[in-house]
């Protein structure tokens, strides 16, 4: 199997790194020239890469076309691109809804995958819409698969997803925080991934306990947890979280 990636930028990157360091077999992964950075590292990097100046030549060459660019290149270059009536197309474009791909590009095997910078790692959840076994089980292989029933439900998904720098900035927050009280800088880092590591894979780890019980599991009553929950939720720092959730969902 051929793969051609329409924009080799930060996700591009991500995936074929994960691709290529999975139990995935394929042939060739034709990608463009943009970025040249990126492209180039790639190439270099596998033997497999193989960077195309010319759009065209990836979708013709390929099996599997990913559309890693963004909604205004999509626009402008997707209805002048010819795309083989078999081939399936996997877009990764936030705001371009399954509809409009089609338009674009005359092809109805469109499928919308929602895929985050870890799946390099091969870890991470990674939305499809809608349902397609070939393309669930290429993704099983990099992530999480979690298929979605209807387009709109991938909406509140992209929003969720929209939380990554805030994520790092509470991180960021918490350890700047213990280096003004005097911890040196690499430990306190080094300290804060470690807590919110351990927090997230205990979390996975009780799969059967619900987020709700997590957090009354992890308070006791009295408790320096239980202090600083209430004192969040007095100061509305969850209801902050939900309004910002509530437009960010707007744009999508
Ligand atoms: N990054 C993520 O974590 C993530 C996650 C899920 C979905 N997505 C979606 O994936 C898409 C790409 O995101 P990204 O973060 O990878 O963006 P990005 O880093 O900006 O990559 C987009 C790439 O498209 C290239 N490009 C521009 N015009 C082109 C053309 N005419 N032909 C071919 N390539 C062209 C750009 O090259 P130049 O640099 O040379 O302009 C750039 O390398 C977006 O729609 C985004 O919403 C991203």
């Amino acid at each position: 199997m051929n793969l051609g990636f329409l924009g080799s930028g930060r996700i591009t990157l991500s995936i074929i790194n994960g691709v290529l360091n999975s139990k995935v077999r394929v042939q060739k992964i034709f990608i463009s020239y943009r970025n040249r950075n990126i492209s180039k590292k790639l190439s270099k990097k596998f033997k497999k890469v193989v960077v195309l100046k010319d759009n065209q030549e990836i979708i013709n060459k390929s099996n599997l076309v990913f559309l890693a660019i963004t909604p205004i290149v999509g626009k402008k270059i997707l209805p002048k691109l010819k795309f083989k009536s078999d081939q399936k197309i996997i877009s990764f474009i936030s705001t371009i809804k399954i509809d409009k791909i089609k338009k674009y590009t005359k092809n109805k095997k469109i499928t919308r995958v929602i895929p985050l910078p870890f799946i390099n790692m091969r870890k991470g959840p990674i939305i499809i819409f809608p349902k397609d076994k070939q393309i669930k089980k290429f993704f099983s292989n990099l992530g999480t698969v979690i298929e979605v029933k209807k387009e709109n439900l991938s909406k509140g998904f992209w929003s969720t997803s929209s939380f990554m720098a805030s994520f790092y900035n509470l991180l960021n927050t918490t350890s700047s925080w213990l280096t003004s009280k005097g911890v040196k800088k690499n430990e306190a880092e080094k300290y804060t991934k470690e807590l919110f590591l351990a927090l997230s894979e205990d979390a996975i780890n009780k799969n059967k306990t619900s987020l709700k019980q997590l957090v009354v599991e992890s308070q006791t009553p009295g408790g320096t947890n239980a202090y600083v929950l209430k004192e969040l939720q007095k100061k509305k720092f969850y209801k902050l979280q939900i309004k910002v959730l509530n437009s960010i969902f707007k744009k999508f």
